[in-house]
Parts: structure tokens; sequence; C-alpha cells
């Protein structure tokens, strides 16, 4: 019997998803990349299965680099995709043989330059888009204009031109967000062309939603935005990147936890108190971004409004008190109860040991077949 709390991969969901995305964006280019975030679920049996796909690899960290390497992933497949990097990093990712990079300041542009001399850049421009339900706001992204400069600058320091790349926000619901974006991206590599740059791909990042407490688009609905966009904007012969981690992993994923105790509040609202919480792997309920659905084994009694708190002493250690969450009034101390599509930004969140509380174990079921 496993010890709650604890996260199951169904890696058979995983690659599901990896097919189904390789063909949904098929058709907007016969060499459509599929590029994980590892971030969103660093673990080896997945990067292992995904690495058998044929998937490339977004890495945020030398442990992340390292951590595919040991999966056996070759380091070409590899970008090291977080705009924010020390130059020891960039070496040591070099001679590792991470040979493609993303940045969006001149700075650290430049510091790939020097100790990633040769390397494939993409730069990472600020898309006009919808915010999405946890953004990333202003805190990566050039000026579209300022991506131009900055990949003319790359090429004379004598770095290979990939192109532009944009996020549109991770579970971002609206896809209009990805035909702005694409069009943006199209006219920088425009102004490229004009200077004798060619576009070898252009990253449209992660940010595909997956449902939640409430529905999110279909895929398809999506990559059919996201298709015709890039058959109306960009160059014929620009591969186009997507680098999803939610939409490769959210679903695949079920939390397993128990109630610890239920109390009444002297304003008389219901507090339900879980072995999981903001510390143990669900991060995202940060400012209740994402509204996860909860099973349990008395859905079918009559339910009224909660409160749901994590364990620890922190006062900050609750999922939702503004979000309507209604769950069995009949809900007991020792109950179990699952959290539906975590197989994202849960385990690798988890803190190492806030409050004495272990990081959430994760365990891949054993049903991995063809
Ligand atoms: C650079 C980069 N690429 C891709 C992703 C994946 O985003 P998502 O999980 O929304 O698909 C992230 C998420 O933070 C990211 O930072």
């Amino acid at each position: 019997m496993l010890e709650s709390p604890y996260l199951v991969i169904e890696p058979n969901r995983v690659r599901a998803n990896y097919r189904a995305l390789r063909a949904a964006f098929a058709p907007a280019t016969s060499t459509a990349r599929i590029r994980f975030a590892v971030k969103a679920s660093p673990v080896p049996e997945i990067i292992r299965l995904l690495n058998g796909e044929g998937a490339e690899f977004d890495v945020a960290s030398i442990g992340e680099i390292e951590l595919a390497r040991a999966q056996g992933v070759d380091p070409a497949v590899m970008c090291y995709g977080n705009p924010i990097k020390k130059a020891a990093d960039i070496a040591r990712a070099y001679a590792l043989g991470v040979r493609r990079y993303a940045f969006d300041t001149e700075d650290d542009l430049l510091r790939i330059a020097a100790h990633a001399p040769g390397a494939e850049v993409e730069c990472r421009f600020l898309a006009a888009t919808p915010a999405s339900t946890t953004p990333f706001g202003t805190k990566f992204g050039c000026a579209p204009a300022e991506a131009v400069r900055l990949l003319v600058r790359a090429r004379d320091l004598g770095l290979i031109v990939a192109g532009p790349y944009f996020h549109v926000g991770s579970q971002q619901t609206d896809p209009s967000a990805w035909r702005i974006g694409i069009e943006q991206a199209a006219t920088i590599s425009k102004a490229l062309a004009d200077k004798d740059i060619e576009t070898r791909s252009v990253n449209i990042g992660g940010g595909l939603p997956i449902s939640y407490a409430t529905t999110a688009p279909a895929l398809d609905e999506i990559a059919a935005v996201v298709n015709s966009a890039v058959a109306e904007f960009l160059p014929a012969g620009a591969g186009l990147v997507v680098e999803p981690g939610r939409a490769l992993v959210g679903d695949a994923g079920t939390i397993h936890a128990e109630v610890i105790g239920i109390r009444i509040a002297p304003d008389g609202r219901r507090w339900v108190y879980l072995d999981i919480g903001r510390y143990n792997g669900m991060a995202e309920t940060e400012n209740e971004y994402i509204a996860y659905r909860f099973v349990t084994e008395r859905d079918g009694d009559p339910l009224d409004e909660a409160v749901v708190a994590g364990p620890t002493c922190d006062g900050d250690d609750v999922l939702y008190q503004r979000t309507k969450v209604l769950l069995p009034t009949t809900l007991r101390a020792g109950d179990p109860i699952r959290i539906l599509h975590t197989g994202a930004y849960t385990a690798s969140y988890s803190s190492v040991s806030f409050n004495g509380f272990p990081p959430l174990t994760v365990h891949v079921s054993g049903a991995e077949r063809e």
C-alpha cells in the first residue's frame, strides 16, 4: 500500500498525448517538432518514453540537462530554453553537448556567444496575447523589433539564427493567442529575410491547455488556428516548434491524497484539510489559478461549499478559499480523495521538507505498453 499523498502517472496517456500533438500540428509543416518542457514532469520514465517517440526537450537548467542525458537523450535535441542563464551554466551546457539556446536580452546573447560559440539561437519576444490562466506577465520576452535587432546581432556574433520564439502563457484558453503570436513572429521573420537571414524555425512555445474543473478548448481547435496562421503568415520552409509541458503530461497524472480533518471556523465556513497542499505538490493553486477537480468516494452524498487547505502550519497553505469548491457534507478524516489531471507542475514543484513533509512521491504506472 502506497503512503498518501502520491502521484500516479500513466505513461500510455503521455504517449497518446504526444502522438495526438504530432498529428494535430502535422498540417502546418511536415517538420513540426514537439519539444517537451521537462520542468512539467522531470520523471525519468517519461523522458525515456518521449525520447523513444522522437521528441525534443526544452531544458531549463544544468540539472534538467543532466537528467535528460542520464535517460539517453542526445544533447543535440535539447534546447536550453530558459532566457535567464549564468555564464558558467552556458559553458557547462555547451561542454555537455547542448547546441541550441533561447535568449531575450543582449546580455544573455553575449554570454551565449562567448560560452557556446556557433550555437543555434531562438529569440523570445513578448507577444501581444491575452493573459493566460497562469501568466508569465512581462518576465520574459523582448519587443518584436528588438528581437530582429538581436537576431541580426546573433548572426554577426557567429551564431546560427533559428528564429523567433514566443510563449502565450501557460494554460492559455484563448486560441486567438497563437494567431497573434504567429503573425508577430512572421513580421520578425520578414525583417530578418530583408537582412538575408532565413528563419529555420518558429517556436510557438507551450501554453496548450487541459481541462481541469472547467473544460478547456480542445487540441484540435487550437491546432486549427495554429495551422491556418502558419499557412497564412509564415514563409514556406520555416519549421514549427511546439514546446508543450502541461498538454503532454497534465491529464496523465492523478494525485491520491487523504482528508486529515474537518473544521467549522468561527465564521461558519467548513474547512477541509488535506495531506497535500501548496508545498508538497499543489503549487499551481497559488492565486487559485488552477482549479483542480476532486473526486471522493462519497460523491453521491449531498454537497456543500468547503475551503480546501494543505497540511502545513503556513497561512498561505490554502488551496481554495475564493473558488467555489463543493465537497460531500459527509466527508470525514481518513477519507481518500483523488485530484485529477495533476501530472504537470505538481511533484516538480514540491518543497524538500517544509514543515518536515516529504516531497510528493511519483509512481509510474506499470501498464506501459504499445
Ligand atoms: C520556456 C518554456 N517552454 C515551455 C513551457 C511549457 O509550457 P506549458 O506547460 O504551458 O505547455 C514553459 C513553461 O513554463 C516554459 O517556461
